[in-house]
């Protein structure tokens, strides 16, 4: 049996693309694997105050190593618009598609269509907090193309490629995605120490 650790999230899709990038030593436990089913608000202003805001909820409750994460989209021209607000840009319930409407419309006619991929991973380890990001630059689109991923995958181009994130396979977005580029700084550090 390996060390447990918990990823404060009960997202199963995060959790499947999680658990491959974790050395073999680690073994991974949802919200729902330590019965933790408190509604955790992501109240803060920022990635992580957010993220540290999950971590604490999780560690204050069951003393265990565990981590969170949260992600979101930054866009110049939006003076880093929809950011922290990325899920619920449109206003609730989250609806990706009235979210990537809004961005386009936002968006219309501007040259400078620089934007990022953010993620911001907190560990607490201890009485100890870590934080680590991971980030993926690209552009804007002038329209949604491909239907895999989601979120803004379809109108998100990274630097580099001439395909959008839902136009990628999903092996593909994730050998350079934002979130695994946090956790493999995070399991790197899970190593060492
Ligand atoms: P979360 O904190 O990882 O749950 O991400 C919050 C929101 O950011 C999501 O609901 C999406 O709108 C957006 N987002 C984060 N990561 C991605 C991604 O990889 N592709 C597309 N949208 C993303």
């Amino acid at each position: 049996m390996g060390t447990k650790i918990v990823f404060a999230s009960s997202n199963n899709h995060k959790l499947d693309e999680i658990r491959p990038l974790l050395p073999a030593q680690f073994e991974l436990l949802s919200l729902a694997d330590i019965n933790f089913a408190d509604e955790i608000e992501e109240t803060g202003k920022t990635f992580e105050d957010n993220a540290e805001l999950k971590a604490n909820a999780v560690f204050n409750a069951t003393k265990q190593l565990c981590f969170a994460d949260d992600s979101g989209l930054e866009v110049d021209a939006l003076e880093g618009k929809p950011g922290v607000k990325s899920a619920r840009y449109a206003g609730e319930p989250v609806d990706h598609q009235k979210n990537i409407e809004l961005l386009l419309s936002n968006m219309k006619g501007r040259k400078n269509r620089k934007a990022r991929f953010k993620t911001i991973v907190c560990l607490r380890f201890d009485s100890k907090t870590f934080f680590f990001e991971g980030v993926v630059n690209g552009l804007i689109t002038e329209e949604p193309r491909g239907l895999n991923g989601f979120g803004y995958d379809p109108v998100f181009m990274p630097d580099g490629f001439q395909q959008t994130f839902a136009e990628m396979s999903l092996e593909d977005k994730n050998k350079i995605s934002h979130r695994k580029m946090a956790i493999t700084k995070m399991t790197g550090f899970l190593l060492y120490i």
